[in-house]
């Protein structure tokens, strides 16, 4: 049993936050800025708006652009490190407000960067056993609660937003998520992580560097348990965490810059958000067509990291 992939949506918060606004918050400039990390531009959530709402307006999108209702979805996993509420899971709350009478099962994972990877993960999991029929996956994150505006190499760097992606199983197993694959290594936790007083606490440059070699990691092992080449992605989606780390990555990967999908320098990196967030910024903006073969690599705080094949 395989899925494909019918139906998107994405959310971002109306208030955009530029680097030149930002030049007023904190000690920064827009050149640093945009010299370091290629990102230009972010939005940030109302103080009264939620990662639920967030997350909800991604998913009833999606279903329209399905042409399905909540009811139909029997499934939703939602990749998220910054709920407000630490129970009930961001998955239980949506179908809530979205008015599911089903009874659907849902819950949250943990991934941080990676999380939506970790999420298609379980999603392929639970296709792969025939036991699910529409699972939405959700990646929606509010960033903007963990910024510490008294260091200036974090605050800069993330936003808020929301995406959502609706797979129905299928029997080609050449559609939807084809494979996945997903990795951690908690012995370099310190190298990233958010305190239990919501402050990000990283190594830039160690980050950088595992970054630049772990996604392209994954990303080579997914292709090679393909069968495949980089002749035959259509686009690689990497996670939007800085424009240095996409470019370098893509190098090493031997892709083509045409083929590299680039959100960061509008949404900055919105975490367990990004890719999802991304994939919808294309299809909204004709981009990446319905069909053709994506390559997905994420990394984040975890260690984790991982890539998801996908024909969408
Ligand atoms: N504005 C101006 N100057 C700054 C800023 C800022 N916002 N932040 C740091 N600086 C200064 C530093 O103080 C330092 O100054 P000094 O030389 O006088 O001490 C100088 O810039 C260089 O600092 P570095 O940290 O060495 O800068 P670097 O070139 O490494 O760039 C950056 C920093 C952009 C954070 C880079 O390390 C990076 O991208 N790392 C990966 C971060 C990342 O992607 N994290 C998330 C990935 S995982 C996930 O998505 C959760």
């Amino acid at each position: 049993m395989g899925s494909r992939l019918i139906g998107y949506g994405s959310y971002l918060p109306e208030r955009i936050v530029t680097n030149f606004d930002l030049e007023k918050m904190v000690d920064t400039s827009d050149e640093w800025i945009v010299q370091r990390t290629g990102m230009r531009e972010r939005h940030f959530a109302r103080d009264d708006e939620t990662v639920v709402d967030m997350a909800a307006a991604a998913a009833s999108r999606a279903l329209e652009n399905a042409g399905i209702t909540i009811n139909d979805i029997d499934m939703v996993i939602v990749a998220t490190t910054s709920a407000e509420l630490d129970f009930p899971s961001v998955g239980v709350q949506v179908l809530g407000r979205l008015g599911a009478t089903n009874n659907a099962p849902a819950f949250d994972v943990r991934g941080a960067c990676t999380g939506y990877i970790y999420a298609l993960h379980c999603a392929r999991a639970f296709f792969s056993a025939g036991i699910h029929k529409r699972i939405m996956v959700i990646g929606a994150e509010k960033m903007s609660r963990f910024i510490d505006w008294s260091d200036r190499s974090t605050a800069v760097l993330f936003g808020d937003g929301a995406g959502a992606l609706i797979f129905e199983h299928s029997t080609s197993s050449y559609s939807g998520i084809i494979d996945t694959v997903v990795m951690s290594d908690g012995t370099e936790m310190g190298m990233l992580y958010g305190t239990p007083d919501h402050h990000i606490i990283m190594n830039g440059p160690e980050t950088y560097k595992k970054a630049v070699t772990l996604m392209p990691a994954a990303a080579s092992y997914i292709m090679e348990h393909a069968g495949i080449t980089a002749d035959n992605v259509d686009w690689i989606v990497p996670h939007q965490a800085n424009l240095r780390i996409i470019q370098s990555g893509a190098q090493r990967l031997g892709f083509p810059l045409e083929k590299i999908l680039v959100t960061v320098d509008k949404h900055a990196n919105t975490s367990g958000a990004s890719g999802v967030l991304a994939l919808s910024y294309a299809f909204d903006n004709n981009i990446i067509k319905r069909g053709q073969l994506v390559l997905y690599p994420a990394f984040g705080s975890g260690l984790t990291w991982g890539a998801a094949l996908i024909r969408v």
